[in-house]
């Protein structure tokens, strides 16, 4: 059975959805690995070490995606729209896909795939049970974003992280203040600390206050009316009433702090809009707002994704696809995500489809010729609510 890795054609994309280290563990596993000429290149991973490692480089896009049988994939492959070639036309019928393919943010590109005839699993629906942690690519990445995230902060804001005592006197430590304590919000304030911030956070399901704790920030929050707390870890929207509570704190922190990180979303796709034009309007000049959800359209009023703006002298950075800008560790971690899930299914020297599975059940987007995934159906329609 052959594994294809295409190289990458998002704009921006740096990774590259399998190492050298991977395909050495599946040709061993009994696959025949192909890699695109260059797949591995903004990684700094090379097509010689993909030899070495055992895998065949070649060199044609569309024979990479038409001779494979399985497609290891770090994003949702083209379909000829903002740019990319329509790569999906390429992928022959019953083709397996894995990849982190966002399906409720590209719901359209979801049918095209099913259109094709792609059995397509999606990393980013992976059921979160233990059995499933070593395949969660969005605990990777979203690791990185919170890490790069601190450095972003640190980089922009017009002060020292650290405290210093020098011969000149004490310059006292930056203060922080992290919204949403998930994995990104986590690796945020432990990096912060890192850096010697001193580090406030903030979340909306209340165990996250012990592990805020735990890697050395404050929790600062408020009592909700109703619990935010939805399935599988994840956040629902507040209550009305709680959002105006919230906004409150919100006001007051964002006000004290030289630095926020924000990484809030819903459901694990779409951000809330938290920090608003009016709570920027009363933050300090100098102040820097590095919004992690800029993806999921942004936590911040004035957050424009992909890009730096400044207000009123407070700096919003909204980087998107930040795991990105780290492609070397990104790929390789993600990379043993997906060859984590290939490996649990391999059967006879093949990926075996099981879709009683609880996993592939899980992330299945299409198959069959039909999207397979419940909220991708209902984000095709077009009165559906997310
Ligand atoms: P996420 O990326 O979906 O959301 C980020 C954070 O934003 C969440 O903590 C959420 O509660 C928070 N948030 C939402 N609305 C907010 C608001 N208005 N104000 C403040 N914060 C708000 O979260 P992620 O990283 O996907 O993780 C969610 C949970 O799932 C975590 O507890 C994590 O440890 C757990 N998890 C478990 C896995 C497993 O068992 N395999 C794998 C990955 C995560």
């Amino acid at each position: 059975m052959r594994i294809s890795v295409p190289k990458e054609t998002r704009p921006g994309e740096r990774r590259v959805a399998l190492v050298p280290e991977s395909c050495k563990k599946l040709v061993q596993a009994g696959y025949e690995v192909a890699v695109e000429a260059g797949a591995g290149a903004s990684a700094y991973f090379a097509d010689q070490a993909y030899q070495d490692a055992g895998a065949i480089i070649v060199a044609d896009a569309a024979q990479v995606f038409g001779s494979a049988d399985f497609l290891a994939m770090v994003n949702a492959p083209g379909t000829g729209e903002a740019g990319r070639p329509d790569e999906a036309s390429w992928i022959r019928s019953g083709t397996v896909l894995l990849a982190s393919l966002m399906p409720l943010r590209t719901p359209a590109a979801m049918q095209v795939l099913a259109e094709r005839g792609v059995t397509a699993f999606s990393t980013d629906a992976i059921p979160r049970i233990s059995r499933a942690q070593a395949m969660d690519t969005l605990s990777s990445m979203a690791n990185i974003a919170g890490y790069k995230g601190v450095l972003l902060a640190a980089a922009h804001l017009n002060k020292y992280f650290p405290m210093f005592m020098t011969a000149a006197g004490m310059v006292p430590p930056a203060k922080v203040f992290v919204i949403g304590a998930a994995v990104a919000g986590l690796q945020a304030i432990a990096t912060a600390r890192r850096l010697g911030a001193n580090v406030t956070a903030t979340d909306v399901r209340p165990e996250v206050k012990e592990q805020i704790e735990s890697v050395g920030g404050k929790y600062v929050g408020i009592e909700l009316a109703q619990s935010a707390v939805a399935g599988g870890g994840y956040a629902k929207e507040l209550s009305k009433e709680d959002q105006a509570r919230q906004r409150e704190l919100l006001v007051e922190q964002c006000g004290l702090v030289d630095a926020v990180i924000t990484t809030a979303l819903i459901g694990g796709v779409f951000a809330p809009t938290l920090i608003t034009a009016e709570m920027v309007g009363r933050m300090r000049p100098g102040s820097v707002i590095v919004d992690l959800a800029a993806d999921g359209g942004g936590n911040c009023e004035l957050s424009k994704p992909g890009e730096v703006v400044t207000e009123g002298g407070v700096t919003i950075v909204a980087p998107l696809n930040l795991a990105a800008s780290v492609p070397t560790h990104a790929s390789l971690l993600f990379s043993r995500n997906l060859t984590a899930f290939i490996t649990a299914f391999t059967k006879e020297k093949s990926f075996a489809l099981d879709l009683a599975d609880e996993i592939q059940a899980g992330a299945l987007i299409a198959h069959g010729g039909e999207i397979r995934h419940q909220r991708t159906r209902d984000a095709l329609q077009p009165a559906a609510t997310h």
